[in-house]
């Protein structure tokens, strides 16, 4: 094999296929800082038009996951984790975490903050007054011996191939290939010493996926590659047409969870919950009545187990948004549409997201809506509240709301969940 980046450049181009060795010499070159930007990025796009096939796409997903350390995890049994390609509202890993825990399952999660319009689940736990988010090596290991489930951001040293390849794929207009993107979650979900995974695959205007098609592919793609290198991943394609929770927001998506685990909250993500954890327990091969382990509080439990354990207060967990003001509905009908992806944005600019990677965050603001997708309203009640800590902020967000909460004469229901892609369906 060629030792110059060049060659592999070219080949790649031509449309060749990378070998093993190649590509483990491109990344570990790359994380060492003997191929320069200027070739990764080239390389990147001769992918970007090429594609890679799923030996490579493998080979590549393994090398960057040993790009820096790993966790073994082998001696606390069948390790589960959940990933999902980020949305609005999209507050399931607060439900199925405890969900799943208190079932007998085992969960060791790296998690993500949000940045643009997609939440993140580290800036939700850290709207938690003193949860910890930064564990140690030795914290994490502890934590899944101790209390069966954890999950914390995601360590520097972890994945270093992604870290470096994301922020150049982010300049060079190469983030959105799916073997570049299947690779990218799945080494970081490797590294994290999963042995089952759940994919959370969604779909729709404030998804990273359009359309269901391309959803399907990096679904059947990233469950494929998981198989090929001896994990068990399943992958749920979900809507994300419209927020997935009635909450948007860092701590109004902690409260709307803490409903949810109580039996009560959003309908939808109630469903998407339940379907995520059930699919957990079928990798772990754990049989457990999920509806009564929510309805009699039982997640609930591990939920302000796992908090108190990370450090984390509950009872101080209040809204404390400077201004509170509801939209009301200007006509009665039905609740037919609400843009995720704008609605993601609002929320973002109210101050809940990141536009850039520095920005931080205020965790008190967000919107709530009162009322599912499909449900019938009354002129004059509230559709909506939103929550700002800045009065222009807060009537601009009301503006554009007015705009996205559409109430129509016919009820209009999109399924929760579109196709569930396991591997034996692949076989
Ligand atoms: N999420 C990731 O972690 N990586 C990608 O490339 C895209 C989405
Ligand atoms: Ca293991």
């Amino acid at each position: 094999m060629s030792r110059r980046a060049v060659d592999l450049i070219a080949k790649k181009k031509e449309g060749l296929s990378l070998q093993k060795e190649e590509i483990e010499f491109l990344v570990n070159s790359y994380v060492k800082g003997q191929i320069p930007d200027y070739q990764m990025a080239a390389f990147l796009m001769a992918v970007y038009f090429r594609g890679l096939n799923p030996e490579e796409t493998a080979n590549l997903t393994m090398s960057m996951a040993y790009s820096g350390e790993t966790f073994d995890l082998s001696e606390f049994g069948f390790i589960l984790d959940k990933h999902s390609t980020g949305g609005v509202g999209d507050t399931t890993t607060l439900v199925v975490l405890p969900l799943v825990a208190a079932c007998g399952g085992k969960i060791a999660k790296l998690s993500g903050r949000g940045l643009g319009h997609t939440g993140g689940t580290i800036d939700k736990l850290e709207s938690i007054s003193g949860f910890n988010t930064e564990l140690s090596e030795t914290q994490f290991f502890k934590q899944v011996k101790e209390l069966g489930v954890v999950v914390a951001g995601q360590t520097k040293n972890l994945v270093p191939a992604d870290k470096l390849l994301y922020a150049l794929r982010d300049v060079t207009a190469t983030v959105d290939s799916l073997p570049l993107i299947a690779a990218s979650i799945m080494s970081k979900k490797i590294a994290g010493g999963a042995d089952g995974i759940v994919l959370d695959v969604k779909v729709g205007r404030g998804a990273f996926m359009k359309d269901i098609e391309s959803a399907r592919d990096l679904a059947r793609l990233m469950v494929k590659m998981g198989n090929h290198v001896g994990r068990k991943v399943t992958a749920v394609i979900s809507d994300m047409e419209t927020p997935l929770s009635l909450a948007s927001g860092n701590k109004l998506e902690v409260l709307e969870a803490l409903e949810v685990l109580k039996g009560k909250g959003s309908k939808r993500l109630r469903e998407l919950s339940l379907v995520l954890a059930q699919e957990m327990l079928y990798l772990a091969e754990i049989d457990a009545p999920l509806e009564k382990v929510l309805q009699e509080k039982e997640a609930y439990k591990v939920f302000e187990e796992l908090v108190s354990y990370q450090g984390g207060d509950l009872s101080q967990l209040k809204l404390e948004a400077a201004y509170q003001k509801d939209i009301l509905a200007l006509e009665s009908g039905y609740f037919v549409d609400a843009d995720a992806l704008q609605i993601g944005e609002i929320v973002c600019e109210l101050g809940a997201g990141r536009k850039v990677k520095e920005d931080s965050i205020d965790p008190d603001v967000g919107v709530y809506l009162h009322r599912e997708i499909g449900d019938k309203i009354q002129k004059g009640e509230p559709l909506a509240t939103v929550y700002a800590n800045d009065k222009d902020l807060l009537n601009n967000a009301i503006e554009r709301l007015q705009q996205v909460l559409i109430i129509g004469d016919k009820p209009s229901l999109r399924p929760v969940v579109y196709e569930i892609i396991r591997d034996e369906d692949l076989l």
